[in-house]
């Protein structure tokens, strides 16, 4: 749907992938996307994206995504994120928005004056406030299970684990590691970040750049910055067993999930792992309980394993496994809206 108000200056498109598993829920994106074509293109692939997160999550959602075209700093008003807010409500639920890049849970709150459908709110409004705290805990469940995996125990005490952007998942990250008896090593192109990070951690090593980490002796790399982590390059020079971090779309290129199978070394679907953030913002809906949040993104940890062993079965790469039991579940579980009840 494209929405547009000149009054307000608002220009956005909302994405509905799939609503096979329940309504497509996916965060709104403030960008200044360079024309409408890019934005369309971002839109439809971040919806689709989500429809596979939600599902292997096993969340009663299918995928959306949001994005308004502008500048976040100097385009994000009260009328514009209000706009948007009666283009949500228009869609009658079968779109819910949350926070994405360039849009935080205050904005949601604004969004949601206008719209029973805006979650990923602020907890004085009872909603989940930062989504990168559980986004965090599934990843770190996620590497414990590739670790129970590749070596027959999830513990990481004693593996060195080098974490790519010590931001807000990565931060959280580092703490859960730290406290499960990890070496950890990291990198941040924000030197205040990794200072922040080291004030609390002072056990925790830092390295210069990405290609100063990837030569650093470690056993998990942990992607937690932009997407596209995983080129070529880095994929051949990792000296680890695993891969496992908060970021999403970490492939640059499909073939690279072959290329590190071929190398010996496991790659844990970034859509798998980080979907702990999703799971925080969807408990919204049945009023947020952050106990019972996390409950769900320690899930993470089985599904992850049942991922690993499909694509040891099946001769193929965890990212084509993983997509396979999401496919499964809209196909099997999606099915049953089929079977009709009365109105
Ligand atoms: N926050 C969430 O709930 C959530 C959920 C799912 C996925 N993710 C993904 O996780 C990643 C991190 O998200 P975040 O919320 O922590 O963002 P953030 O902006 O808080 O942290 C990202 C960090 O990466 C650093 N960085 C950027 N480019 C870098 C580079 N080239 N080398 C090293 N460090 C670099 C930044 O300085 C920043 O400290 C993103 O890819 C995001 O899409 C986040």
């Amino acid at each position: 749907m494209f929405c547009s108000d000149p009054e307000s200056g608002l220009r956005a498109i909302i994405a509905i992938h799939s609503t096979a598993l329940g309504p497509a829920l996916g965060g709104t994106r403030f960008y200044p996307y360079a024309d409408e074509e890019a934005a369309v293109a971002d839109a439809l692939r971040l919806s689709a994206a989500m429809t596979y997160k939600n599902s292997l999550a096993g969340l009663d959602l299918g995928g959306g995504k949001a994005v308004i075209i502008g500048d976040p700093r100097t385009a994000k008003t009260e009328a514009v994120l209000r706009a948007y807010g009666r283009f949500v409500e228009s869609l009658g639920g079968r779109y819910l928005t949350a926070c994405d890049v360039g849009t935080y849970n205050a904005d949601l709150d604004v969004v949601a004056r206008e719209t029973r459908f805006a979650h990923g709110r602020s907890e004085a409004y009872g909603g989940c406030g930062d989504s990168s705290v559980l986004t965090a805990y599934g990843v770190f469940q996620g590497m414990r299970a590739a670790a129970q995996h590749c070596w027959g125990s999830p513990s990481l005490a004693g593996r060195t684990v080098a974490v790519a952007g010590v931001g807000k998942v990565g931060s959280w990250l580092v703490g859960h590691l730290v406290d499960d008896g990890a070496d950890v090593v990291v990198t941040d192109v924000d030197q205040g970040a990794v200072q922040r990070l080291q004030a609390r951690h002072p056990q925790v090593r830092a390295v210069d750049d990405t290609a100063a980490l990837v030569r650093t002796p470690h056993d998990v790399y942990a992607p937690c910055a932009l997407g596209g982590a995983l080129d070529a390059e880095t994929v051949e020079a990792l000296p680890g067993r695993i891969v496992c971090g908060g970021a999403n779309n970490q492939l640059a290129t499909p073939e690279m999930a072959d290329r590190l199978r071929e190398r010996g070394v496991l790659y844990a679907p970034d859509f798998l792992v980080n979907a702990g953030g999703v799971i925080q913002v969807e408990d919204e809906r049945h009023g947020f309980s952050f106990d019972r949040a996390q409950a769900k993104a320690s899930g993470i940890f089985g599904v992850a394993l049942r991922v690993f062993a499909l694509a040891d079965a099946e001769g193929i790469s965890p990212a084509v496994a993983a997509d396979r039991l999401a496919e499964e579940r809209i196909r099997t579980v999606g099915r049953l809206a089929t079977i009709r009840l009365p109105r």
